[in-house]
């Protein structure tokens, strides 16, 4: 198993790309199982989660092709196989987005319900009530989800759930929709920006979508959908930890295809902390004052603070002057990164779903374990400024979302280098 060996205490200074985003281009690529013609991707990031949804799409009748420069083709071949099963659902839970794309095309779906994770419970509950009233019938088949329904029809539904809107959820079931018969609305849909660039993705194919970006979003079954070429946003969560890994080393970082708009919560969090932000040209730049100013932070549904940037700026808050309070409104227990970063010496007191951050004047190296991706990322960026040597065991989580990141991260003047264990 992979680790990573860090030395702290090096600024990063240079220029980051920012690669696709993953949470845009995982549903996307599930919906290429609606489409007739082929669909060529651009942007689409070499991560570990895209790969398995490759494999999950392969299984499913789906051929795809990688091509240099972050090109994916994707034609569907076969339409027989309709069963996501367990091996792949528990190993990533964006497998359960084939559900709304299996059930509009081939009007089955036999997709594993997904178990929980190290950030909590991972129900399901939105995505299937939203697709029955699409009129699909649910069956729970020996822990598998069954869906059938000859054919689907508009209806008006609300998604909103005890946290908030649901974003696969609304994936799903806006993905259905596009070859339902009829008008569907999602009222309470999700707003993130992923939800808009799938919806450019599916208007481009043929669907008519509108609303998307917005809690009401509307679509009109069409009959089928085409092919289309389309290149992925940017991902707004990878581009906020690197505005973290500038901040916390107190470097500057200039960071490219990086679309300010999509992360204006963390950006009004990150001045407050004292961090510069600014756009110079096609260009952000970060750096920050040596003195870190404490702040509230409490994750919320886009467009609010994302809960998958919680533990980074947590990270960074460890070494604020004062005390700050973190609370996590989308997962309340999304907290297994407070007690590694304690094993760095932060201060981090966690009350129910909120975590008192008592800044410390420095972190020092240990090892820690890295629990899931946004933890994992949390406990790299420590181990940037920590005195002495870190080492982040488990680094096949942050393999799930961040591309090369020990590479990328050496590029800009971090010493970070990937070690393995002969265990697996
Ligand atoms: C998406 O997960 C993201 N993943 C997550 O990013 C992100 O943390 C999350 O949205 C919240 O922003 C992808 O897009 C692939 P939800 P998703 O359904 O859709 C509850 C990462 O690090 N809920 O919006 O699975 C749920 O328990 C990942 O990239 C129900 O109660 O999240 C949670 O509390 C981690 N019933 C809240 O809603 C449901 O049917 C939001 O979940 C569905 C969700």
């Amino acid at each position: 198993m992979d680790y990573f060996l860090i030395q702290g205490g090096k600024r990063l200074r240079g220029v980051v790309e920012i690669n696709g985003a993953k949470n845009a281009v995982l549903p996307i690529m599930a919906a290429c199982i609606m489409c007739e013609g082929e669909v060529t991707l651009r942007g689409v990031p070499d991560l570990v989660d895209v790969r398995t949804m490759e494999h999950l799409l392969n299984q499913l009748g789906v051929a795809t092709r990688r091509e240099p420069g972050g090109v994916m083709r994707l034609k569907v071949e076969d339409e027989m196989n309709c069963h996501a099963d367990y091996d792949l659902v528990r190993r990533m839970r964006a497998s359960v987005c084939v559900m709304g794309p299996l059930l509009g095309r081939r009007h089955k779906a036999q997709v594993s319900m997904p178990g929980g994770c190290a950030i909590g419970d991972r129900p399901i509950n939105l995505h299937v009530a939203g697709l029955a009233a699409l009129g699909a019938d649910v069956d729970l088949v020996n822990g598998d989800i069954l869906l059938k329904a000859k054919r689907l029809h508009g209806a008006e539904l609300f998604l909103g759930g005890p946290f908030g809107s649901t974003v696969t959820g609304t994936a799903n079931v806006m993905m259905a929709a596009c070859l339902a018969e009829g008008t569907t609305v999602i009222e309470s849909a999700a707003c993130e920006p992923e939800i808009a660039d799938l919806a450019e993705f599916l208007n481009s194919c043929g669907a008519r979508i509108t609303g998307h970006g917005t809690p009401r979003v509307s679509i009109t079954g069409v009959r089928q959908l085409g092919g289309c070429e389309h290149t992925v946003i940017p991902d707004r969560i990878e581009a906020g930890t690197f505005m973290m890994a500038g901040a916390i080393t107190n470097g500057e970082l200039r960071l490219r295809n990086c679309r300010l708009e999509h992360l204006l919560a963390v950006v009004d969090r990150l001045r407050a902390i004292g961090v510069n932000v600014e756009r110079e040209d096609d260009e952000v730049v970060v750096s920050s004052a040596r003195r870190l100013e404490p702040v509230d932070v409490t994750s919320q549904p886009y467009p609010g603070f994302p809960t998958d940037l919680q533990a980074q700026i947590m990270a960074l808050l460890s070494l604020a002057d004062g005390n700050s309070v973190v609370t996590e409104k989308i997962y309340p227990d999304r907290f297994m990164h407070v007690a590694e970063l304690n094993r760095l010496g932060a201060k981090l007191r966690k009350e129910g779903p909120t975590v008192i951050v008592q800044g410390v004047k420095r972190l020092v190296g240990a090892q820690v374990m890295a629990s899931d991706l946004r933890a994992s990322a949390a406990l790299v960026l420590a181990g940037l400024v920590a005195k002495g040597e870190t080492r982040v065991n488990r680094v096949y989580h942050i393999d799930r979302g961040y591309e090369k990141i020990e590479r990328r991260l050496r590029a800009v003047g971090a010493e970070i280098e990937r070690q393995s264990t002969a265990e697996e």
